[in-house]
């Protein structure tokens, strides 16, 4: 699959790395022509540097990996607000996060639903946010591989994603619909909060086996 990557810095290299290894092939874009090189480069020979103008067009996928500052401005290089994205799966892995409190930038929503918005008829999906870009791809045993909360609308988008998550050797939870994406990226915040007071984060949640709720008859309405 032509896995189109919008971003050419450490996150773009590091997923288009073990997409490679999987068997895909990358179409890195960025508003700097020479990084969207470099990255390319970094990537290997499965990957190669492309034109904004002809980045949507080439992308069977499309996976947003920008600084939250310049989100609308790298989807509006690609043609975004002009439709060129449209019928595409877009996955966003956006952090808006002040990185030194751990607060979302955005007041309201979030990145993944500005993507949206910038981009008609794209089918958004948040993913692939909260997880270092170095833990892909996952190659230890599949009970213990890094579970990749996402959320979206369109159940294909969904797929496609879990897919992808998986060539990285990840587990997919859909955790509900584009609506869920300020949790999603909540979440990211509180793992930076946990990790500047001094904790791993891993030990700030409850270890709870799903099997024993469902035999407990436990819902979560
Ligand atoms: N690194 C990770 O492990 C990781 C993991 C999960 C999520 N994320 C998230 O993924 C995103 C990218 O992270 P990163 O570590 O790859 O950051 P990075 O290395 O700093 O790269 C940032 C990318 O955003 C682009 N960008 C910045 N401002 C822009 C603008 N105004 N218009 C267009 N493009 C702009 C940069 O382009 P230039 O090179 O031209 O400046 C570069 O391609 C962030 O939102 C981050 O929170 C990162």
């Amino acid at each position: 699959m032509n896995v189109g990557i919008l971003g050419t810095g450490n996150l773009a290299v590091a997923l288009g790395r073990a997409w490679a290894s999987a068997g895909h092939s990358l179409l890195i874009t960025g508003r700097d022509p020479r990084h969207a090189s470099e990255a390319a480069a970094q990537v290997g020979d499965a990957a190669s540097a492309v034109d904004p103008a002809d980045f949507a067009g080439r992308a069977d996928v499309v996976v947003v990996a920008v600084s939250w500052a310049g989100l609308e401005a790298a989807v509006s290089l690609v043609g975004g607000p002009q439709g060129a994205l449209a019928g595409k799966t877009v996955i966003d892995c956006t952090n808006p996060v002040d990185y030194a409190t751990g607060e979302l930038k955005p007041a309201s929503g979030s990145a993944a639903e500005l993507v949206a918005c910038s981009a008609p008829g794209a089918s958004v999906v948040k993913a692939l946010h909260l997880f270092a870009g170095a833990s892909w791809p996952y190659v230890g045993s599949k009970e213990t591989a890094p579970v990749v909360a996402i959320c979206g609308d369109t159940p294909s988008a969904l797929d496609l994603a879990a897919a992808l998550i998986g060539d990285l050797g990840g587990q997919t939870a859909v955790a509900g619909g584009l609506a869920s994406a300020r949790q999603l990226e909540e979440a990211a915040g509180f793992v930076m909060r946990v990790v500047a007071a001094g904790h791993n984060p891993r030990l700030a949640v409850p270890d709870v086996d799903p099997a024993l709720l469902s035999a407990a008859g436990t819902t979560t309405d």
